[in-house]
């Protein structure tokens, strides 16, 4: 069963990647929809005509373990009231070095190739000014956020070049790993891998008592794969995703962490645009404490993760258990991806208790609503509802308030036409529970609160959301962010 999978793993990427010229192409040349669609078919039968393509061999382009892993700096506010922090971020472009003694032409946010980490805190709000310094127009989406929808970095809402947007972000949720990105249609894809994101932690004082590693034992990890040409210039090749072969953990290849003899609070994201990273630390256990939307229920010890595109992960490594001089390597099914060296002693005191955050009862849902993903009749293979994105229909109208069930099935099963792509379903706006996976319970690291989840080919998963918050428009779609720019997008609107 596992074999099969990775063998479709390897022949979907593939598929996916062959897929995607097209919507480049788009992105500078704006086409009407149905002409759209119809380079979507033309795309999608060069899929089947590529079946399982000879893969571009891989190759790292850098040697193991010879750079440090940087943490991300955390911003500092421009200004502070009574209740706000105020922020000014610039979106521009930078060189910036990824691999050493090299430069790397990037898109970022204030100039590092992991943008600056927001801290933020339940109750008190965030409020950015959001400079566009590239020579596009441009959005910045909070992923995982519950704003407003004139913050939420709708696709069609954007900045034009030279000038700037000053966005509210509540910070009325839980504490959780959020994290910000480019959301701009058709250029998300490209703008994300080229650098266009960053961290955005909220924490709350129900978490901070439970005694978790904190301070600089609370470390956010950035997990993507890259595809370097020889002079160090990011490839964007959309036809071999697979050959996006050198993984980096903020922003640097394969990179190693020294790490005291105690607990830490490893806060994993993975902002590949299409890599699901199947991670494990050599069969020593990782204490997973929270998913996208903040705490799990209880603690839920693993020694494998599955992390696709936008999912976060939160675990708790006890490197107090391992003597001084022991060498622990993260690795992803295609090789190592950051290495954590112990380097002294210290007496540690903090604990992961066995009850973390209860989930409330769910209320009962007023409505359920049907999500199928790929496959349409039209030949698309990054379809929601036989549909692509067109801003002027609306998906789903939603009461404000509402509790609703979705059910979201990837009908692009392993023997359909496409030979099964695996999708991320992700919906703005809410953090929704998981109910279940074809009947069966979620999986171990999904009992918590989600925004992003992996939908294998011909599963059905069904989650729960209360749609509470302000009128107006949000998007769902799938977050290989090279499906989304094909299309793969639908909008619900909230309406009083
Ligand atoms: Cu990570 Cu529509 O978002
Ligand atoms: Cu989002
Ligand atoms: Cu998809």
């Amino acid at each position: 069963m596992l074999k099969r999978r990775v063998l479709l793993g390897a022949g979907g990427a593939v598929a996916t990647g062959s897929a995607l010229a097209w919507p480049i192409w788009v992105a500078n040349h704006p086409l009407p929809t149905a002409a759209a669609d119809s380079r979507t078919a033309a795309a999608s039968a060069h899929i089947l005509r590529m079946g399982k393509a000879a893969m571009a061999s891989p190759r790292q382009a850098a040697e193991p373990f010879t750079v440090r892993m940087p943490v991300p700096p955390v911003a500092t506010p421009v200004r502070r009231t009574a209740d706000t922090d105020v922020y000014e971020i610039a979106l521009k472009a930078a060189q910036v070095e990824i691999l050493p003694g090299t430069t790397t032409p990037a898109l970022t946010y204030d100039g590092g190739f992991t943008g600056p980490t927001i801290r933020a805190r339940t109750g008190r709000k965030v409020e950015v000014t959001y400079v566009n310094r590239l020579d596009s127009a441009a959005n910045v989406h909070l992923h995982g956020g519950h704003v407003p929808p004139q913050s939420d970095g709708y696709p069609m809402d954007l900045i034009e070049p030279g000038a700037s947007r000053t966005v509210d972000y509540p910070n009325r949720q839980a504490a959780a790993t959020l994290w910000y990105h480019d959301h701009t249609h058709h250029q998300e894809a490209e703008r994300v891998y080229r650098g266009m994101h960053g961290f955005y932690l909220i924490e709350d004082p129900e978490e901070r008592q439970l005694g978790l590693p904190s301070g600089r034992y609370d470390v956010p990890i950035m997990l993507r794969d890259a595809h370097f040409d020889a002079s160090g210039g990011l490839i964007l090749d959309v036809e071999h995703p697979e050959a996006r072969s050198t993984l980096l953990a903020n922003g640097r290849p394969l990179p190693y962490f020294p790490v005291d003899a105690a607990k830490y609070r490893l806060r994993l994201l993975n902002s590949s645009i299409h890599k699901i990273f199947e991670l494990d630390l050599g069969g020593v256990e990782m204490v997973q404490i929270a998913s996208d939307g903040g705490l799990l229920p209880e603690p839920v010890g693993r020694t494998s993760l599955t992390l696709a595109p936008a999912e976060r992960a939160e675990i708790v490594v006890d490197f107090g258990r391992h003597p001084v001089g022991s060498k622990l390597v993260l690795s992803d099914g295609i090789g190592p991806v950051v290495r954590f060296d112990v380097t002294r002693k210290v007496t540690d005191t903090a604990r992961v208790p066995g009850t973390l955050r209860p989930l409330p009862m769910l209320p009962s849902p007023a409505a359920t609503r049907r999500v199928k993903l790929g496959v349409a009749p039209s030949k698309t293979a990054y379809a929601i509802n036989d549909l692509t994105w067109d801003e002027n229909r609306v998906d789903a109208r939603i009461p404000e308030g509402a509790t609703e069930v979705w059910e979201i099935y990837n009908a692009d099963t392993v023997d359909s036409e496409f030979g099964g792509i695996d999708h991320t379903f992700h919906v703005h706006l809410v953090q929704f529970q998981v109910l279940d996976r074809d009947g069966r319970p979620p999986l171990p690291g999904e009992s918590g609160h989600k925004d992003t989840v992996l939908v294998r080919p011909g599963e059905r998963i069904r989650l729960q959301a209360t749609f509470k918050g302000w009128p107006g428009r949000y998007v769902y779609h799938c977050h290989m962010q090279e499906h989304n720019v094909a299309g793969m997008m639908a909008q619900f609107e909230i309406v009083p």
